[in-house]
Protein backbone atom coordinates (compact mmCIF):
# COMPACT_ATOMS: atom_id res chain seq x y z
CA UNK A 1 0.00 0.00 0.00
CA UNK A 2 1.10 3.49 -0.78
CA UNK A 3 0.56 5.31 2.77
CA UNK A 4 1.74 8.61 0.90
CA UNK A 5 -1.21 9.78 -0.54
CA UNK A 6 -4.34 9.26 2.00
CA UNK A 7 -6.61 7.13 0.78
CA UNK A 8 -10.61 7.74 -0.25
CA UNK A 9 -12.22 5.36 1.98
CA UNK A 10 -16.03 4.37 1.04
CA UNK A 11 -18.72 2.81 3.74
CA UNK A 12 -21.57 0.85 2.50
CA UNK A 13 -24.88 0.89 5.23
CA UNK A 14 -26.45 3.83 7.14
CA UNK A 15 -26.30 2.84 10.16
CA UNK A 16 -24.83 3.57 13.88
CA UNK A 17 -22.14 0.91 13.01
CA UNK A 18 -21.01 2.72 9.87
CA UNK A 19 -21.13 6.17 11.68
CA UNK A 20 -19.10 4.48 14.49
CA UNK A 21 -16.56 3.64 11.64
CA UNK A 22 -16.70 6.76 10.36
CA UNK A 23 -15.21 8.43 12.98
CA UNK A 24 -12.80 6.24 14.15
CA UNK A 25 -11.25 6.34 10.35
CA UNK A 26 -11.48 10.09 10.37
CA UNK A 27 -8.81 10.14 13.18
CA UNK A 28 -6.26 7.85 10.50
CA UNK A 29 -3.83 10.00 8.87
CA UNK A 30 -3.71 7.83 5.93
CA UNK A 31 -7.43 8.32 5.50
CA UNK A 32 -8.90 11.18 3.24
CA UNK A 33 -11.77 12.13 1.63
CA UNK A 34 -14.26 9.45 3.78
CA UNK A 35 -17.62 8.72 1.67
CA UNK A 36 -20.83 7.84 3.22
CA UNK A 37 -23.90 5.62 1.52
CA UNK A 38 -26.03 8.51 -0.46
CA UNK A 39 -29.48 7.98 0.99
CA UNK A 40 -30.61 7.24 -2.42
CA UNK A 41 -28.34 4.17 -2.98
CA UNK A 42 -30.84 0.75 -2.35
CA UNK A 43 -28.30 -1.50 -0.81
CA UNK A 44 -30.41 -4.17 -1.20
CA UNK A 45 -29.68 -3.53 -5.24
CA UNK A 46 -25.98 -5.29 -5.61
CA UNK A 47 -25.93 -4.26 -9.34
CA UNK A 48 -26.70 -0.75 -8.31
CA UNK A 49 -23.94 -0.38 -5.46
CA UNK A 50 -21.58 -2.00 -8.16
CA UNK A 51 -22.23 0.71 -10.36
CA UNK A 52 -22.07 3.83 -7.60
CA UNK A 53 -18.64 2.09 -6.91
CA UNK A 54 -17.50 2.32 -10.50
CA UNK A 55 -18.69 5.74 -10.81
CA UNK A 56 -17.06 7.01 -7.59
CA UNK A 57 -13.98 4.69 -7.94
CA UNK A 58 -12.96 4.95 -4.22
CA UNK A 59 -9.36 3.81 -3.28
CA UNK A 60 -11.03 0.91 -0.65
CA UNK A 61 -14.76 0.53 0.64
CA UNK A 62 -16.02 -1.29 3.64
CA UNK A 63 -18.84 -3.30 3.84
CA UNK A 64 -21.64 -2.76 6.59
CA UNK A 65 -24.35 -4.95 5.95
CA UNK A 66 -24.49 -8.64 5.78
CA UNK A 67 -26.89 -8.57 3.27
CA UNK A 68 -24.43 -7.34 0.85
CA UNK A 69 -20.95 -9.71 1.56
CA UNK A 70 -24.02 -13.12 1.44
CA UNK A 71 -24.85 -11.89 -2.22
CA UNK A 72 -21.59 -11.62 -2.63
CA UNK A 73 -20.30 -8.12 -3.49
CA UNK A 74 -16.98 -8.65 -2.34
CA UNK A 75 -16.32 -10.73 -5.54
CA UNK A 76 -18.35 -8.09 -7.25
CA UNK A 77 -16.16 -5.11 -6.24
CA UNK A 78 -12.89 -7.25 -6.33
CA UNK A 79 -13.48 -8.14 -9.84
CA UNK A 80 -13.49 -4.53 -10.58
CA UNK A 81 -9.93 -3.95 -9.60
CA UNK A 82 -11.14 -2.18 -6.28
CA UNK A 83 -9.61 -2.98 -2.66
CA UNK A 84 -12.79 -4.31 0.05
CA UNK A 85 -12.91 -5.24 2.97
CA UNK A 86 -15.06 -8.25 3.56
CA UNK A 87 -15.35 -11.82 2.96
CA UNK A 88 -15.77 -13.62 -0.93
CA UNK A 89 -19.63 -14.35 -0.48
CA UNK A 90 -18.28 -18.52 0.11
CA UNK A 91 -16.76 -17.53 3.01
CA UNK A 92 -19.54 -15.30 4.41
CA UNK A 93 -21.25 -17.99 5.94
CA UNK A 94 -23.64 -16.01 8.01
CA UNK A 95 -25.92 -16.69 5.21
CA UNK A 96 -26.72 -20.20 6.45
CA UNK A 97 -26.98 -21.04 9.59
CA UNK A 98 -27.48 -24.96 8.46
CA UNK A 99 -23.77 -24.27 6.56
CA UNK A 100 -22.43 -22.96 10.36
CA UNK A 101 -24.07 -25.94 11.91
CA UNK A 102 -22.09 -28.43 9.29
CA UNK A 103 -19.12 -26.34 9.33
CA UNK A 104 -19.08 -26.34 13.29
CA UNK A 105 -19.29 -30.17 13.07
CA UNK A 106 -16.48 -30.96 10.89
CA UNK A 107 -13.80 -28.67 12.76
CA UNK A 108 -15.08 -29.98 16.54
CA UNK A 109 -15.98 -25.73 17.39
CA UNK A 110 -18.20 -25.83 20.26
CA UNK A 111 -21.84 -25.05 19.54
CA UNK A 112 -24.80 -26.07 21.25
CA UNK A 113 -26.54 -29.18 19.62
CA UNK A 114 -28.77 -29.00 16.84
CA UNK A 115 -30.47 -30.67 14.37
CA UNK A 116 -31.62 -29.72 10.73
CA UNK A 117 -34.82 -30.06 9.14
CA UNK A 118 -36.21 -28.81 5.65
CA UNK A 119 -39.42 -30.51 6.17
CA UNK A 120 -42.44 -29.02 8.54
CA UNK A 121 -43.81 -32.45 9.74
CA UNK A 122 -40.22 -33.59 11.20
CA UNK A 123 -39.12 -30.80 12.42
CA UNK A 124 -42.77 -30.56 14.90
CA UNK A 125 -42.33 -34.30 15.97
CA UNK A 126 -38.89 -32.98 16.91
CA UNK A 127 -39.91 -30.09 19.12
CA UNK A 128 -42.51 -32.16 20.81
CA UNK A 129 -39.58 -34.80 21.88
CA UNK A 130 -39.55 -34.53 26.16
CA UNK A 131 -35.83 -34.20 24.98
CA UNK A 132 -36.34 -30.54 25.44
CA UNK A 133 -37.14 -30.44 28.73
CA UNK A 134 -34.90 -29.94 31.69
CA UNK A 135 -34.43 -31.56 35.06
CA UNK A 136 -36.48 -28.79 36.58
CA UNK A 137 -39.59 -28.72 33.98
CA UNK A 138 -38.65 -26.29 31.66
CA UNK A 139 -38.82 -26.46 28.55
CA UNK A 140 -35.89 -24.82 26.17
CA UNK A 141 -35.29 -24.58 22.90
CA UNK A 142 -34.27 -22.10 19.91
CA UNK A 143 -35.77 -22.17 16.31
CA UNK A 144 -33.77 -20.49 13.75
CA UNK A 145 -34.27 -19.81 9.82
CA UNK A 146 -31.36 -21.05 7.86
CA UNK A 147 -31.14 -17.79 6.35
CA UNK A 148 -30.66 -13.83 6.50
CA UNK A 149 -33.74 -12.29 8.83
CA UNK A 150 -32.69 -9.11 9.22
CA UNK A 151 -32.17 -10.55 12.42
CA UNK A 152 -35.65 -11.60 13.12
CA UNK A 153 -35.54 -15.40 12.14
CA UNK A 154 -34.27 -16.39 15.40
CA UNK A 155 -37.24 -18.03 18.40
CA UNK A 156 -35.89 -18.94 21.86
CA UNK A 157 -39.20 -20.95 22.89
CA UNK A 158 -39.78 -21.92 26.43
CA UNK A 159 -42.72 -23.70 25.81
CA UNK A 160 -43.97 -26.58 22.91
CA UNK A 161 -46.67 -24.25 22.02
CA UNK A 162 -43.74 -21.42 21.56
CA UNK A 163 -41.78 -23.63 19.41
CA UNK A 164 -44.55 -24.81 17.18
CA UNK A 165 -45.58 -21.23 15.71
CA UNK A 166 -42.20 -20.89 15.51
CA UNK A 167 -41.91 -23.39 12.83
CA UNK A 168 -45.38 -22.67 11.56
CA UNK A 169 -44.43 -18.98 10.44
CA UNK A 170 -40.69 -20.06 9.30
CA UNK A 171 -42.05 -23.55 7.29
CA UNK A 172 -45.65 -23.22 6.81
CA UNK A 173 -46.50 -19.63 6.46
CA UNK A 174 -43.43 -18.57 5.31
CA UNK A 175 -43.17 -15.61 6.63
CA UNK A 176 -39.00 -15.29 5.73
CA UNK A 177 -39.90 -16.36 2.29
CA UNK A 178 -36.81 -18.83 1.16
CA UNK A 179 -34.58 -18.20 4.28
CA UNK A 180 -37.34 -20.36 6.79
CA UNK A 181 -37.67 -23.25 4.49
CA UNK A 182 -34.94 -24.93 6.13
CA UNK A 183 -34.60 -24.42 10.08
CA UNK A 184 -32.09 -25.40 12.80
CA UNK A 185 -33.66 -26.77 16.13
CA UNK A 186 -30.67 -26.11 18.89
CA UNK A 187 -31.08 -26.46 22.72
CA UNK A 188 -31.34 -23.28 24.47
CA UNK A 189 -28.23 -22.64 26.08
CA UNK A 190 -27.59 -20.46 29.51
CA UNK A 191 -25.00 -18.42 30.11
CA UNK A 192 -23.12 -14.94 29.14
CA UNK A 193 -23.55 -13.86 26.08
CA UNK A 194 -20.23 -12.20 24.16
CA UNK A 195 -19.04 -10.91 21.08
CA UNK A 196 -16.18 -11.52 19.80
CA UNK A 197 -15.00 -9.44 16.88
CA UNK A 198 -11.40 -9.80 15.08
CA UNK A 199 -10.11 -8.41 12.12
CA UNK A 200 -8.71 -11.28 9.78
CA UNK A 201 -6.39 -12.05 6.88
CA UNK A 202 -7.36 -15.34 5.93
CA UNK A 203 -5.16 -16.18 8.61
CA UNK A 204 -3.85 -13.85 11.47
CA UNK A 205 -6.37 -11.81 13.26
CA UNK A 206 -6.25 -8.50 14.88
CA UNK A 207 -8.74 -8.86 18.12
CA UNK A 208 -10.88 -6.21 19.34
CA UNK A 209 -11.88 -5.75 22.54
CA UNK A 210 -14.39 -8.15 23.88
CA UNK A 211 -17.99 -6.79 24.03
CA UNK A 212 -21.90 -7.09 25.22
CA UNK A 213 -24.66 -6.70 23.67
CA UNK A 214 -28.16 -5.95 25.10
CA UNK A 215 -30.59 -7.35 22.85
CA UNK A 216 -34.27 -6.60 24.16
CA UNK A 217 -36.67 -3.59 24.23
CA UNK A 218 -36.95 -3.13 27.78
CA UNK A 219 -35.07 -2.93 30.82
CA UNK A 220 -34.37 -6.35 32.73
CA UNK A 221 -33.79 -7.87 29.43
CA UNK A 222 -37.58 -7.51 28.86
CA UNK A 223 -39.50 -7.62 25.70
CA UNK A 224 -39.32 -7.80 21.77
CA UNK A 225 -35.50 -8.95 20.82
CA UNK A 226 -34.12 -6.01 18.52
CA UNK A 227 -31.10 -5.54 16.51
CA UNK A 228 -29.60 -4.13 19.72
CA UNK A 229 -30.69 -1.50 22.05
CA UNK A 230 -27.08 -0.89 23.68
CA UNK A 231 -23.85 -2.40 24.11
CA UNK A 232 -20.40 -2.33 26.24
CA UNK A 233 -17.00 -2.58 25.70
CA UNK A 234 -14.88 -4.33 27.14
CA UNK A 235 -17.22 -6.84 28.73
CA UNK A 236 -17.59 -6.73 32.17
CA UNK A 237 -17.82 -10.75 32.38
CA UNK A 238 -14.60 -11.29 30.69
CA UNK A 239 -12.33 -8.23 31.46
CA UNK A 240 -10.35 -10.22 34.43
CA UNK A 241 -10.96 -13.67 33.02
CA UNK A 242 -7.84 -13.93 30.69
CA UNK A 243 -8.16 -17.75 31.13
CA UNK A 244 -11.63 -17.85 29.43
CA UNK A 245 -9.99 -15.14 26.87
CA UNK A 246 -7.92 -17.53 25.95
CA UNK A 247 -10.49 -20.62 25.85
CA UNK A 248 -12.73 -18.35 22.90
CA UNK A 249 -9.30 -17.80 20.87
CA UNK A 250 -7.97 -21.62 20.72
CA UNK A 251 -11.63 -23.35 20.70
CA UNK A 252 -13.50 -21.04 18.67
CA UNK A 253 -11.38 -18.17 16.96
CA UNK A 254 -8.37 -19.84 15.76
CA UNK A 255 -10.35 -23.18 14.23
CA UNK A 256 -12.82 -20.73 12.87
CA UNK A 257 -10.16 -18.66 10.91
CA UNK A 258 -8.21 -22.14 10.11
CA UNK A 259 -10.97 -23.90 9.17
CA UNK A 260 -12.49 -21.67 6.60
CA UNK A 261 -8.94 -21.34 5.08
CA UNK A 262 -8.74 -25.12 5.50
CA UNK A 263 -12.08 -25.64 3.38
CA UNK A 264 -10.52 -23.07 0.75
CA UNK A 265 -12.86 -20.60 1.81
CA UNK A 266 -9.82 -17.83 3.74
CA UNK A 267 -11.76 -15.21 5.60
CA UNK A 268 -10.52 -11.71 5.08
CA UNK A 269 -12.68 -8.96 6.86
CA UNK A 270 -14.62 -8.87 10.51
CA UNK A 271 -15.59 -11.92 11.92
CA UNK A 272 -17.74 -11.81 14.42
CA UNK A 273 -18.54 -14.92 16.78
CA UNK A 274 -21.67 -14.16 18.79
CA UNK A 275 -21.21 -17.08 21.57
CA UNK A 276 -22.58 -17.79 25.17
CA UNK A 277 -20.31 -18.90 27.36
CA UNK A 278 -21.58 -21.53 29.47
CA UNK A 279 -20.96 -23.86 32.76
CA UNK A 280 -19.00 -26.44 29.60
CA UNK A 281 -17.11 -23.61 28.39
CA UNK A 282 -17.52 -20.83 25.34
CA UNK A 283 -20.20 -22.42 22.74
CA UNK A 284 -21.22 -20.18 19.27
CA UNK A 285 -24.73 -19.09 19.00
CA UNK A 286 -23.80 -17.74 15.35
CA UNK A 287 -21.26 -16.84 12.93
CA UNK A 288 -21.57 -13.01 11.77
CA UNK A 289 -19.18 -11.77 9.10
CA UNK A 290 -19.25 -8.03 9.47
CA UNK A 291 -19.38 -5.64 12.37
CA UNK A 292 -21.56 -6.25 14.90
CA UNK A 293 -24.09 -3.37 15.92
CA UNK A 294 -24.36 -1.78 18.42
CA UNK A 295 -20.84 -3.38 19.59
CA UNK A 296 -18.89 -1.75 16.92
CA UNK A 297 -19.86 2.40 18.77
CA UNK A 298 -18.82 0.61 21.96
CA UNK A 299 -15.39 -1.07 20.81
CA UNK A 300 -14.33 1.48 18.28
CA UNK A 301 -13.76 4.36 20.97
CA UNK A 302 -11.35 2.46 23.27
CA UNK A 303 -9.47 1.37 20.49
CA UNK A 304 -6.55 3.19 20.83
CA UNK A 305 -4.55 2.59 17.75
CA UNK A 306 -5.04 3.43 14.02
CA UNK A 307 -7.27 -0.21 12.76
CA UNK A 308 -7.16 1.88 8.99
CA UNK A 309 -3.67 0.10 8.74
CA UNK A 310 -4.90 -3.71 9.16
CA UNK A 311 -7.91 -2.86 7.39
CA UNK A 312 -6.51 -1.37 4.54
CA UNK A 313 -3.75 -3.98 4.33
CA UNK A 314 -6.71 -7.00 4.83
CA UNK A 315 -8.60 -5.13 2.05
CA UNK A 316 -5.44 -5.16 -0.49
CA UNK A 317 -5.06 -9.10 -0.16
CA UNK A 318 -1.83 -8.31 2.17
CA UNK A 319 -0.91 -10.32 5.28
CA UNK A 320 -0.92 -8.74 9.05
CA UNK A 321 2.32 -9.40 10.57
CA UNK A 322 0.93 -11.41 12.99
CA UNK A 323 -2.09 -12.09 15.45
CA UNK A 324 -2.55 -9.77 18.30
CA UNK A 325 -5.03 -8.24 20.47
CA UNK A 326 -5.61 -4.20 19.28
CA UNK A 327 -4.59 -1.85 21.69
CA UNK A 328 -6.93 0.18 24.04
CA UNK A 329 -7.58 2.37 26.88
CA UNK A 330 -8.10 1.21 30.17
CA UNK A 331 -11.39 2.78 29.59
CA UNK A 332 -15.35 1.50 29.66
CA UNK A 333 -17.56 2.35 26.57
CA UNK A 334 -21.19 2.20 27.42
CA UNK A 335 -23.69 2.72 24.37
CA UNK A 336 -27.25 3.27 24.67
CA UNK A 337 -29.67 3.18 21.47
CA UNK A 338 -32.00 5.61 20.79
CA UNK A 339 -35.30 4.23 18.96
CA UNK A 340 -37.83 5.54 17.21
CA UNK A 341 -41.79 5.22 18.59
CA UNK A 342 -43.25 1.46 17.38
CA UNK A 343 -39.54 0.00 16.99
CA UNK A 344 -38.73 -2.67 16.62
CA UNK A 345 -42.14 -3.44 14.64
CA UNK A 346 -43.25 0.16 13.05
CA UNK A 347 -40.87 2.22 13.39
CA UNK A 348 -42.16 5.85 12.99
CA UNK A 349 -40.22 8.46 10.69
CA UNK A 350 -40.75 12.21 10.36
CA UNK A 351 -40.12 12.98 14.32
CA UNK A 352 -38.58 16.12 15.19
CA UNK A 353 -35.27 15.46 16.52
CA UNK A 354 -34.13 18.26 19.49
CA UNK A 355 -31.56 18.59 21.42
CA UNK A 356 -28.33 17.01 19.56
CA UNK A 357 -26.23 20.38 19.37
CA UNK A 358 -26.71 19.93 23.72
CA UNK A 359 -25.60 16.19 23.50
CA UNK A 360 -22.85 16.41 21.44
CA UNK A 361 -21.43 18.99 23.71
CA UNK A 362 -21.53 16.26 27.07
CA UNK A 363 -17.87 15.57 27.51
CA UNK A 364 -16.89 12.12 26.82
CA UNK A 365 -19.58 10.83 24.87
CA UNK A 366 -20.16 10.70 21.33
CA UNK A 367 -23.40 10.91 19.26
CA UNK A 368 -23.60 8.50 16.09
CA UNK A 369 -26.56 9.18 13.85
CA UNK A 370 -27.87 6.12 12.34
CA UNK A 371 -31.87 6.29 11.47
CA UNK A 372 -32.42 10.04 10.56
CA UNK A 373 -32.19 12.38 8.44
CA UNK A 374 -32.84 16.26 7.45
CA UNK A 375 -36.25 17.55 6.21
CA UNK A 376 -36.47 20.66 3.98
CA UNK A 377 -36.02 23.02 6.65
CA UNK A 378 -32.52 21.12 7.77
CA UNK A 379 -34.16 19.85 11.10
CA UNK A 380 -33.06 16.59 12.18
CA UNK A 381 -36.11 13.87 11.70
CA UNK A 382 -36.57 10.20 12.49
CA UNK A 383 -35.82 8.13 9.60
CA UNK A 384 -35.60 4.43 11.16
CA UNK A 385 -35.85 1.98 14.17
CA UNK A 386 -32.48 2.86 16.04
CA UNK A 387 -32.10 6.54 15.17
CA UNK A 388 -29.17 7.82 17.42
CA UNK A 389 -26.34 5.66 19.10
CA UNK A 390 -24.94 7.74 22.17
CA UNK A 391 -21.53 6.34 23.24
CA UNK A 392 -20.31 6.99 26.36
CA UNK A 393 -16.91 6.83 27.85
CA UNK A 394 -15.32 6.92 31.00
CA UNK A 395 -12.92 5.21 33.74
CA UNK A 396 -15.76 2.58 34.75
CA UNK A 397 -19.30 1.26 34.30
CA UNK A 398 -20.82 3.94 36.08
CA UNK A 399 -19.24 6.70 34.78
CA UNK A 400 -19.54 5.95 30.93
CA UNK A 401 -23.02 5.23 31.64
CA UNK A 402 -23.40 8.61 33.56
CA UNK A 403 -21.68 9.98 30.38
CA UNK A 404 -23.71 8.37 27.84
CA UNK A 405 -27.06 9.02 29.87
CA UNK A 406 -26.01 12.51 30.28
CA UNK A 407 -26.17 13.02 26.49
CA UNK A 408 -29.19 11.39 26.25
CA UNK A 409 -31.57 13.13 28.73
CA UNK A 410 -30.62 16.38 26.27
CA UNK A 411 -31.84 14.52 23.52
CA UNK A 412 -35.70 14.61 22.48
CA UNK A 413 -38.26 13.19 19.89
CA UNK A 414 -41.54 11.95 20.28
CA UNK A 415 -42.45 8.51 21.69
CA UNK A 416 -38.59 7.86 21.90
CA UNK A 417 -37.14 4.50 23.50
CA UNK A 418 -34.31 3.38 24.92
CA UNK A 419 -33.10 1.46 28.18
CA UNK A 420 -31.93 3.03 31.14
CA UNK A 421 -29.87 -0.52 32.62
CA UNK A 422 -27.82 -0.47 29.74
CA UNK A 423 -24.36 -1.48 31.89
CA UNK A 424 -26.25 -2.74 34.79
CA UNK A 425 -26.64 -6.62 33.32
CA UNK A 426 -25.81 -8.37 36.38
CA UNK A 427 -27.54 -12.30 36.03
CA UNK A 428 -26.36 -15.03 38.50
CA UNK A 429 -23.40 -15.96 36.39
CA UNK A 430 -21.96 -12.55 36.21
CA UNK A 431 -21.58 -12.49 40.43
CA UNK A 432 -19.83 -15.99 40.11
P1 LIG B 1 -28.46 -15.42 16.77
O1 LIG B 1 -29.04 -14.55 15.68
O2 LIG B 1 -28.27 -16.84 16.41
O3 LIG B 1 -27.24 -14.79 17.41
O4 LIG B 1 -29.55 -15.39 17.91
C1 LIG B 1 -30.09 -14.20 18.40
C2 LIG B 1 -30.15 -14.28 19.90
O5 LIG B 1 -30.93 -15.37 20.31
C3 LIG B 1 -28.79 -14.52 20.55
O6 LIG B 1 -28.08 -13.35 20.70
C4 LIG B 1 -29.20 -15.14 21.85
O7 LIG B 1 -29.60 -14.15 22.76
C5 LIG B 1 -30.39 -15.97 21.47
N1 LIG B 1 -29.98 -17.36 21.17
C6 LIG B 1 -29.64 -17.86 19.97
N2 LIG B 1 -29.33 -19.17 20.05
C7 LIG B 1 -29.49 -19.51 21.34
C8 LIG B 1 -29.34 -20.73 22.09
N3 LIG B 1 -28.98 -21.87 21.50
N4 LIG B 1 -29.58 -20.69 23.41
C9 LIG B 1 -29.98 -19.56 24.02
N5 LIG B 1 -30.15 -18.39 23.39
C10 LIG B 1 -29.90 -18.34 22.06
N1 LIG C 1 -25.34 -7.00 17.73
C1 LIG C 1 -25.82 -8.06 16.97
C2 LIG C 1 -25.41 -8.04 15.58
O1 LIG C 1 -24.72 -7.16 15.12
O2 LIG C 1 -25.77 -8.98 14.88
Amino acid sequence: MNIERPKTVMILGKGGREAALQWKLRQSPLVGNIMNTPSSLDLSNTDHVIQYAKDTNPDMIIVGPEELLVAGIVDAVQRIGIDIFGPTRAAAIEGSKTDQILFMQRHGIPHPRSVLFDRFDNARRFAANPLWVDRTDHYGLVVKADGLCKGKGVFVCSTYDEANEAIECLMVKEEFGEAGKRVVIQEKLEGVEVSCMALVDGERFLLLPFSEDYKQLFDGDCGPNTGGMGSVAPHPFLADRPELQDEILNKILRPTIAGLAHEGRPFRGCLYPGMMVTVDGPKVLEYNVRFGDPETEAVLPIISEDIFGPIAAIAAGQRLQMSRAAWYRPEVCVVVAMASSGYPEHPRGGDLIEGLDLAEKVYSAIVFHAGMTQNAANQWITDGGRVLMVAGRGRDIPSARANAMNAVGEIRFANMQFRRDIGLRRSKWHSK
